[in-house]
């Protein structure tokens, strides 16, 4: 059963670069995406999927149009008989409403499994979700892989310093550092941070020693740039040597380019899960998910096992 993969609005580059590391002679299949002039979107195959095993490269930010793109295209895969359709989806938005945390609010990630679900998807692969649990919103496979087969064996060639100290920016982020801080078998900081009810980061106090240290901070999401730069300028203060930070999804919003140039912070390295407007800092490097995402698929289409070996060694 041959395999097609397809590319929504929100990924073409990092789709076309998949399909590259999956086979030199592979190419982007065909669907066409247009909107109609009130802003509703339309989408059609532009060659059969019958039979096929489908593969739909999306990731759903900015959101709304990206997931009824989505949806849509899952559903058209859906009615037009692919045999298997998996929702390859980068990064995966609206998963920071995890829980009902206060009374009359959504389980926003939840809706979206549902509705991923729903629209046709039979497995999803993604990376570094915002909570682990997110996997179990879903009753249909979840390939979730994670960023760390991309940044570890970067960071082992690219740093070889003994003032090496991990670092999460807040306590809940702790799980995703203790894996950096024990591959390279180094200690591990943390900081506490306190949101106010508007979002506003009011509060946030070091756990652990950064003095002489070159701290790596460790983080799923960089949306208002908030967060990171205000733990950067923290360690800092507190006597760090330098200090970086690894963040898979690079969401960038409102005035996060400024808030990273004007920061302590020395160099954000991010992936491509989301397109960027690199040109607005030159503190920020890419890393590329195209290698991990077109193994995950090669291996899924084959029917073989994902685990952490087949990423070589970390
Ligand atoms: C928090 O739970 C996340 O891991 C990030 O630290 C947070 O979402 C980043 O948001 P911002 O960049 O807006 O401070």
């Amino acid at each position: 059963m041959s395999v097609k993969i397809f590319s929504g609005s929100a990924s073409k580059k990092l789709a076309k670069n998949v399909v590259k590391k999956y086979s030199d002679n592979k190419i982007l299949n065909n669907i066409s995406i247009k909107k109609f002039s009130d802003g509703e979107i339309k989408v059609h195959f532009g060659e059969t999927v019958r039979e096929k095993k489908i593969f739909i490269i999306q990731s759903t930010h900015p959101s709304s149009d990206n997931l009824i793109e989505l949806f849509l295209m899952l559903d058209a895969a859906k009615r037009a008989s692919a045999r298997k359709i998996c929702a390859v989806i980068p990064y995966f938005g609206y998963a920071r409403q995890d829980r009902k945390d206060e009374p009359r609010v959504p389980i926003s990630a939840k809706l979206m499994a549902n509705l991923i679900t729903a629209s046709g998807a039979d497995r999803v692969i993604t990376i570094d979700l915002h909570v682990d649990q997110i996997q179990g919103f879903f009753d249909i496979p979840v390939d979730h892989l994670s960023s760390s087969y991309i940044f570890i064996p970067y960071l082992k060639n690219r740093f070889k310093t003994d003032d090496m100290i991990f670092a999460s920016p807040d306590v809940g982020g702790s799980k995703r550092a203790i894996r950096y801080s024990n591959a390279f078998d180094t200690d591990l900081v943390l900081v506490h941070k306190e949101r106010g009810k508007n979002g506003d980061i009011f509060k946030m106090k070091l756990i652990g020693d950064v003095e002489d240290k070159d701290v790596f901070f460790i983080d799923d999401i960089i949306d208002s740039a908030g967060t990171i730069c205000k733990a950067a300028n923290l360690v800092m203060d507190n006597g760090a040597k330098s200090v970086r930070a690894l963040i898979t999804h690079p969401i960038l919003s409102g005035s996060a380019y400024d808030k990273i140039n004007k920061s302590k912070l020395d160099e954000l390295i991010v992936t491509d899960t989301i397109p960027i407007q690199h040109e607005l800092s030159d503190k920020i490097t890419i890393l590329s998910t195209d290698e991990l995402l077109a193994q995950a698929i090669k291996r899924i289409a084959s029917g073989q096992s994902i685990s952490r070996t087949i990423f070589g060694s970390m």
